[in-house]
């Protein structure tokens, strides 16, 4: 009886089922075309600049990477490499935002970290992230070292607005820099009213599980993750772990093709997940670009 129930359930379930995926096959992927592609490219020039000294990005005298946004008004940096990435704040009169950036790190390190199966998960402080559902939990490391940061930064925003008169704040980052800069996407929106908000990740690893996930969909608006290639950061932490992307990936392919990956972890071969479907089968190379010809760093 018990076995005859079940079945019945399962045919019931059925129909919902095959209607889901249906739908959301709509959105297909699609490429991105070259004006798209070329509207990155001062945000990737600024992820590339968290990883020069806070002296020089002060100062704004980094050379090519500060060379390529050249009317960038700096307002704070800050970190020391080590113990707490670079990050800086100022703002772009062109492209009218204040800019957030936080540095990466080295690649093969970043990769050993986030393949250790013992990689805790903790829930959001809740004096940074007022409101926000104990069922959203990050990777803890990250949470703990955004936490470092998170006051100087809100701080240096806020004067940025002041300052410029900003309606309009961007959040950039590479490697560790992007996980830490999604942090903040999520963090600032909660302190900061009347401002639009936008975020551009390159090499974006796992944050989070699938309700920080969800949250980012809901609530950080005009996100971007941009993959290159067969790079493993973007696949670890492993979701086994119950870790989850949020959406917003584009996929730069071996043909240098920017593929639009619509969904949370997209399977398609198109997409990182498909793609790289474990590290054996990544290259660490592809880490640091090159994205649309910046290779990622100082
Ligand atoms: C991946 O994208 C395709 C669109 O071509 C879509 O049908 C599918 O649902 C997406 N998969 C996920 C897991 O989001």
């Amino acid at each position: 009886m018990a076995v005859l129930t079940g079945l019945l359930a399962l045919a019931a379930a059925l129909p919902a089922a095959l209607a889901a995926p249906r739908l959301e096959a709509r959105q297909s992927i699609s490429a991105l075309g070259t004006t798209t592609i070329e509207s990155f490219k001062p945000y990737t020039f600024y992820a590339s600049t968290a990883y020069c000294q806070p002296s020089a990005t002060l100062t704004w005298t980094c050379g090519a990477n500060c060379q390529a946004n050249p009317s960038f008004e700096p307002i704070a940096s800050g970190g020391d490499g080590d113990a707490t990435q670079f990050w800086y704040v100022g703002y772009d009169p062109s492209l009218k935002t204040v800019t957030i950036a936080h540095q990466g790190t080295d690649t093969s390190e970043f990769l050993a970290d986030l393949t250790d199966v013992d990689i805790s998960m903790t829930t959001l402080d809740s004096s940074l992230f007022p409101g926000v559902s104990s069922s959203v939990e990050a990777h803890e490391g990250f949470a703990n070292e955004q936490a470092k940061t998170a006051t100087q930064i809100l701080s240096a925003v806020q004067t940025g607005i002041s300052k410029f008169g900003a309606t309009k704040v961007t959040t950039v980052g590479h490697s560790l820099g992007a996980a830490l800069s999604l942090l903040d996407a999520v963090y600032l929106p909660l302190h900061i009213k009347g401002v639009s908000f936008q975020t551009v990740l390159y090499g974006l690893p796992r944050v989070g599980n699938q309700a920080f996930a969800d949250y980012v969909d809901a609530h950080v608006s005009a996100f971007t993750r941009i993959n290159n290639k067969e790079d493993p950061i973007p696949i670890v932490p492993g979701r086994f772990l119950g870790f989850h992307h949020p959406s917003g990936e584009v996929h730069i392919t071996d043909a240098n093709v920017w593929e639009a990956c619509p969904g949370q972890d997209n399977t398609s071969t198109l997409c990182i997940v498909g793609d790289v479907p474990n590290i054996f089968d990544g290259d660490e190379s592809d880490h640091d670009g090159p994205y649309d010809g910046v290779e990622m760093g100082c």
